[in-house]
């Protein structure tokens, strides 16, 4: 990839060079190093999309979510199907939930309170939602312990306990799968989640089904239907 013009105009850059590729599935994400005339050195993040629905889609609420000091990396260019952001150096909740537990809920609740609201145009609770809610989407700040949230390219319309119920389902089937300590994990989640943002238990256990649907499906794997109906009864 090649860094825009303008963007290596405007930042004064004499110098820089991608030194990491991000995991991703449908687009190039790379950590970036520059180095400015006055030898400064940033790491940045390059995204390079492949549709520009999902391009503008990701621009537009970063846009807004930057604007407000919301707890997402701060947008610095964007043309042309590529958005780079500030680098924010820290471990993805996906290797850090499962170490801390329950203690990292109450930061994930602070941060999607305040990504909800900032999104929401009246009621937060039949607005707009996130869409992915992938674990790798949410990154921990190294120094000060707050958690970020990255990746808006799936943001829609809909009810909040399908982001919820999705956090869940995909809380329950990291690897390795619904062990005892996942499933208990997984409730405290759901248990949080429904009283921090008053969502009714069915409409949540029906998002998380469905969800889990949609993964036995996209990973070939089978969930225990020992594990559904326990999940039913939430
Ligand atoms: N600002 C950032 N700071 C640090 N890491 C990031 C940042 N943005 C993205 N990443 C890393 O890149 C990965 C993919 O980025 P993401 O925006 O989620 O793209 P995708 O839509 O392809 O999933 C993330 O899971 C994370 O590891
Ligand atoms: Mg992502």
């Amino acid at each position: 990839m090649v860094l825009p013009d303008n963007f290596i105009k405007n930042w004064q850059i004499k110098d820089y060079d991608f030194v990491q590729q991000f995991k991703s599935k449908k687009n190039q994400v790379l950590k970036l190093k520059v180095i400015t005339k006055n030898n400064e050195e940033h790491f940045l993040v390059c995204k390079s999309f492949t549709n520009y629905r999902k391009y503008y889609q990701e621009l537009s609420t970063l846009n807004k979510l930057s604007k407000i000091d919301a707890p997402v990396p701060r947008l610095l260019y964007s043309s042309n199907k590529i958005i780079i952001t500030e680098y924010i150096d820290g471990f993805l909740l996906v290797d850090e939930l499962f170490k801390g537990g329950n203690s990292l809920i109450n930061e994930l609740g602070k941060t999607l309170e305040r990504v909800y609201n900032a999104l929401a145009v009246d009621s937060y609770k039949n607005n707009v939602i996130l869409g992915d809610m992938n674990l790798r989407n949410f990154i921990i700040d190294k120094n000060k312990n707050k958690i970020y949230r990255l990746d808006f390219e799936s943001v829609e319309k809909g009810h909040l306990s399908k982001d919820i119920g999705k956090l869940c389902a995909f809380c329950i089937s990291y690897d390795p799968p619904f062990t005892d300590y996942k499933l208990n994990l997984t409730k405290e989640l759901f248990d949080y989640f429904k009283n921090r943002f008053l969502l009714s238990s069915s409409f949540i256990t029906n998002e998380v089904l469905i969800e889990l649907s949609n993964i036995e499906k996209r990973r070939e794997i089978v969930v225990p239907e020992k594990v559904k109906y326990n999940i039913y009864k939430w």
